[in-house]
């Protein structure tokens, strides 16, 4: 079974990589998608994006990450997938989420999209609060992979 992970990761933090982690476990394949919302603003491209993401997965035999643009539902036709998984942290997310669910469903009526809990200690955490606390100094460790700390933290520095 092929899974998407779909998402903006602007940057990565452990709460995507803990949903990396645990449904690369119960798939054949995972494509984690680096893809554009466009009702937001980015801080890093999106090949800074993919790179950040790739420093912190190295090599792994059934994750790939790679950009997409346009629909989801196209992308996951495209490569054969046949569903997407995303991360649910608490009821707040369920509304947006549940909204492109059905949309996706519309487009790509074949298309399963899983939810997957995200574990307790990352569920109050979201690459904009990530972004805020190092803009202004804060320390970000525990919050995002080791291995990219100190460039998040870099590029952010009083912006
Ligand atoms: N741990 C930490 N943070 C998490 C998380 C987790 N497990 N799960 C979600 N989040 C956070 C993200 O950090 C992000 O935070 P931010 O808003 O501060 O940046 C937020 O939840 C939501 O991010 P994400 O899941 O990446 O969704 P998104 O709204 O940025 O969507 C796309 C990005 C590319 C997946 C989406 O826009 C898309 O599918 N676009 C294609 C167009 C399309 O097909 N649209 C649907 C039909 S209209």
């Amino acid at each position: 079974m092929v899974l998407i992970y779909p998402g903006s990761f602007d940057p990565i933090t452990n709460g995507h990589l803990d949903i990396i982690e645990r449904a690369s476990a119960i798939c054949d394949k995972l494509i984690v998608a680096v893809g554009n919302n466009e009702r937001k603003k980015y801080e890093f491209s999106t090949s800074e994006r993919i790179k950040l993401i790739r420093l912190t997965l190295g090599d792994r035999d059934n994750i790939e990450v790679t950009e997409f643009s346009g629909l989801l539902a196209d992308f996951a036709r495209k490569t054969g997938a046949k569903a997407v998984i995303k991360g649910l942290r608490a009821v707040s997310d369920f509304e947006y989420e549940f909204q492109m669910a059905l949309l996706n469903k519309s487009l790509e009526p074949s298309l399963e999209t899983l939810f997957m809990m995200t574990s307790v200690n990352y569920s109050y955490l979201s690459s904009s609060a990530v972004k805020e606390i190092a803009r202004n100094g804060g320390n970000i460790e525990g919050l995002v992979p080791d291995c990219i700390k100190d460039i998040v933290a870099a590029k952010l520095a009083h912006r």
